[in-house]
C-alpha cells in the first residue's frame, strides 16, 4: 500500500487538494484551494482539478490520487447532481478524469471521503460499531461506517420527512438561506437525527461541514440517545478521505 497519495475536494463552492501522508494522516504540503468554477460542468472543473494538481509540485504518475464529489458515485460514474450540473447524472466521471490528467484516478462521494477519514484519524478513531457521518453544508451529505467498513453512496440527506426531501430544510444552506436562529435549526436537526436514530441505531454521530466549528451552538440542544461529536478534521476530511481511499488504506 502506498503511504503517500493526493487528496482532492471538489465543493459547491471550492475545490481543495493536498499531498497526504496515508499512514498519519497527516498533510505533507499546504493545501491548496482554487475556486469551484461557476456553473460546476464537468470539464471545467476537470481543468481546475489539473490546475490544482500542478500547483501541489511535482506528482510521479505512481503517486495515488483520490477525487471526492458530491454526488453518488458507482465504479467511477457519477449517478446523481443534487447541487451541481446536470451533466454529471449518469456521467463516466472517473475515466475524463484520468483521460484529461493521464492519470489514474480514484473517485468517491465526498461524504464517505470524510466520514472515512474521521474513522481513520479523526473523531471515530477510537470509535467501534456503527458511525453514521453526516456533512451540514450546501446539501446533507452522509457516511455509513460498520467496524472500519464504509457502505458508499448512503444518501440520507435526502430522506423524507414532512413530505419532503429534508436536505432542504436542515442543510446548513436552509437555515442560511432561512437566516434560522440557532435553536429553529436544530429544532430541523433532532427530527433529521431522531429519524436517523429510529432507523440506523448508530453507536455514534459525528456533525461535519464549515459550520462543525460552531458545534457548541447547536449540538447541545439536540436530545438524542446516540451521542453526537463535531469531526475534528474539519475542511480536511475530504481530502484526507479521498486520499486514503485511492491508496487503499
Ligand atoms: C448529495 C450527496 C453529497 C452531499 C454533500 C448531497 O446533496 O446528494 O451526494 O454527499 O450533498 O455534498
Amino acid at each position: 500500500m502506498a503511504h503517500k497519495a493526493v487528496g482532492i475536494d471538489i465543493g459547491g463552492t471550492g475545490i481543495k487538494g493536498a499531498v497526504v501522508d496515508v499512514s498519519t494522516g497527516k498533510l505533507l504540503t499546504d493545501r491548496v484551494k482554487l475556486p469551484t468554477p461557476e456553473g460546476g460542468e464537468p470539464q471545467d472543473i476537470v481543468d481546475t482539478v489539473d490546475r490544482v494538481i500542478k500547483k501541489l509540485g511535482k506528482i510521479s504518475k505512481r503517486e495515488p490520487v483520490g477525487v471526492c464529489f458530491p454526488a453518488v458515485v458507482i465504479k467511477g460514474r457519477t449517478l446523481s447532481a443534487a447541487n451541481v450540473s446536470k451533466r454529471w447524472i449518469g456521467l463516466e466521471a472517473e475515466s475524463l478524469f484520468e483521460k484529461n490528467l493521464n492519470r489514474d484516478i480514484h473517485f468517491v462521494n465526498d461524504a464517505d471521503a470524510a466520514g472515512y477519514a474521521e474513522t481513520l484519524y479523526g473523531a471515530a478513531e477510537s470509535a467501534k460499531g456503527l458511525i453514521i457521518m453526516t456533512t451540514l453544508g450546501t446539501g446533507i451529505g452522509t457516511a455509513i461506517i460498520y467496524r472500519g467498513v464504509l457502505i458508499p453512496n448512503a444518501e440520507l440527506g435526502h430522506i423524507e420527512l414532512e413530505g419532503g426531501d429534508y436536505e432542504a430544510k436542515a442543510s446548513y444552506a436552509a437555515k442560511e438561506r432561512e437566516d434560522l436562529s440557532w435553536a429553529d435549526w436544530a429544532a430541523r436537526l433532532q427530527k433529521y437525527y431522531s429519524a436517523l436514530e429510529a432507523y440506523f441505531h448508530p453507536d455514534l454521530f459525528i456533525v461535519g461541514g464549515g459550520v462543525s466549528k460552531e458545534y457548541q451552538d447547536f449540538l447541545p440542544l439536540l436530545t438524542l440517545d446516540t451521542p453526537i461529536v463535531p469531526a475534528t478534521l474539519r475542511n480536511n476530511a475530504g481530502i484526507l478521505g479521498a486520499a486514503a481511499l485511492a491508496a487503499g488504506k
